[in-house]
């Protein structure tokens, strides 16, 4: 029996469309190859790697003997903190009786696709877990188009027409994910932005998950909106995630939180996803909620993590993205969170002289010619077949560019947050300076192509 036939006959149809995430796949490949003894540029994985805030550490050393189920919900404590900290965030009270704590916020996420009725409405590009998640859940997904130059600004033109298709097609949207800052493009929306999307949804009867799991990482005011603000949380059909994963470089502990609206909505599909939680994962691990705990506070020396967290990633971000641009790379400046997302389109001609006509031959082309690894925008929903500006785009994670190794994590890191408060600050980052040398051979490569 081939296997195909064989994989056929053993898991369910929306199983067997699963396949290992793009972003982890990638960082196995990178593993390979350093295994061989070649250097890569890892700009591939998206996962922070800050030290911790020793306060944390600490919180999470004195819990490791908490072998206890926690309640479903997650620890009273975590939830005080978390629905703390989003009320001075998002500027009205919020209870922490809104709040569920889960292993990570993909999870919850999964878990939302599952319960709620209807197809669903992704920006395009969006995180590479959205779409999988959804089939998976027996969903349609009905991508939103979003702005050439930015990829990420929605419009009411946008959001109609990808609706009213959707409804001719015999599709039901009835969910709409938003993610700002945004994985893939470090893009943020505007409150212009913000008031389109949630007007359109009001009037579709849409719900919103606003997944807000960069939203410490801004890097500036004007970009900070938030479809859970003007006490829309507390009103709307809207659902707030986010987790430790990214501001407190924390992934590997696991813990995510949602906030649900206490309204007759809210409180229905919160009670739905404990009943979930409480037949799936249980709990996240008790010593990292205590952990947690100390995290979300309002405290002001997790103020001054999250700021010193921000500026540097501010940094590092912008100084890649100013680099991209200066190789003549269509890249939109980058807002937020830890990515920078360059269209490699001025360079068409090029690319298709040498063979390639895809983000995926794109990212394939840097990884074994150029030693450098980034996400083809493909995995994010760009069309590998329509226009070069979408075509030719690939995600670039900043991330990695920090530290060599978890020794020098810890013996460099809490220097570089320090460092970057002072005045004029202009942190070394070797393995940043490393990656923009290794772009420019690559595009200087690009533009030797007769
Ligand atoms: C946009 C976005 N949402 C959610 C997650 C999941 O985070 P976690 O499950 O670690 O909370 C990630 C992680 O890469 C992400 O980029």
């Amino acid at each position: 029996m081939g296997s195909l036939a064989a994989t056929n006959q053993l898991l369910t149809e929306q199983s067997s469309k699963l396949r290992l995430s793009a972003t982890l796949e990638i960082n196995e490949l990178v593993q390979e190859r350093l295994n061989s003894g070649k250097r890569v540029v890892h700009l591939g994985f998206g996962e922070a790697t800050f030290p911790l805030q020793k306060d944390v550490l600490e919180a999470h050393r004195g819990a490791s003997q908490d072998t206890n189920y926690v309640a479903v919900a997650g620890l009273q404590a975590l939830r005080e903190s978390v629905s703390r900290f989003q009320s001075r965030r998002l500027a009205f009270p919020i209870s922490p009786d809104q709040v569920v704590i889960a292993p990570g916020s993909k999870p919850l996420l999964f878990a939302l696709f599952d319960i709620l009725r209807g197809d669903v409405l992704l920006p395009r590009p969006s995180w590479v877990s959205y779409e999988p998640q959804v089939t998976h859940a027996g969903k349609r997904l009905f991508w939103v188009e979003t702005d050439e130059e930015d990829r990420h600004t929605i419009t009411a033109s946008s959001l109609e027409a990808t609706y009213n298709a959707a409804v001719a097609t015999g599709g039901d949207p009835r969910i709409m994910l938003i993610n700002s800052p945004s994985n893939p493009t470090g893009r943020a929306f505007s409150e212009a932005t913000i008031e389109t999307i949630t007007r359109f949804c009001k009037s579709h009867n849409i719900t919103i998950i606003s997944d807000e799991i960069y939203s410490d990482i801004t890097f500036a005011d004007e970009h900070r909106g938030s479809a859970c603000a003007s006490g829309r949380l507390n009103t709307d059909q809207v659902i707030l995630t986010g987790g430790l994963s990214k501001t407190y470089s924390a992934g590997g502990w696991r813990v995510g939180f949602a906030v649900f609206p206490p309204t007759q909505f809210g409180k229905t599909v919160q009670r739905a996803v404990l009943a979930y939680a409480s037949e799936c994962w249980s709990a996240a691990s008790a010593p990292a909620q205590q952990a947690a705990a100390i995290a979300f506070d309002t405290s002001p020396s997790m103020d001054l993590y999250r700021q010193q967290v921000a500026m540097v990633h501010k940094h590092c971000t912008l100084r890649l993205y100013e680099a991209l641009r200066n190789c003549g790379l269509a890249v939109p400046e980058p807002k937020g969170a830890f990515y920078v997302y360059p269209s490699f389109h001025p360079y068409t001609r090029q690319l298709e002289q040498m063979g390639v006509r895809t983000s995926v031959g794109l990212s394939r082309w840097l990884i074994e010619e150029c030693g450098i690894a980034a996400l083809p925008g493909s995995v994010f929903g760009e069309d590998d077949t329509g226009l070069p500006g979408g075509r030719f785009r690939l995600r670039m994670a900043t991330s990695y560019l920090y530290f060599r190794d978890q020794q020098e994590r810890y013996s460099k890191g809490y220097q570089l947050l320090n460092g970057i408060m002072e005045e004029n600050s202009s942190p070394e980052l070797p393995l940043l300076d490393e990656a923009i040398a290794a772009l420019e051979t690559a595009v200087a490569k690009l533009k030797s192509v007769a």
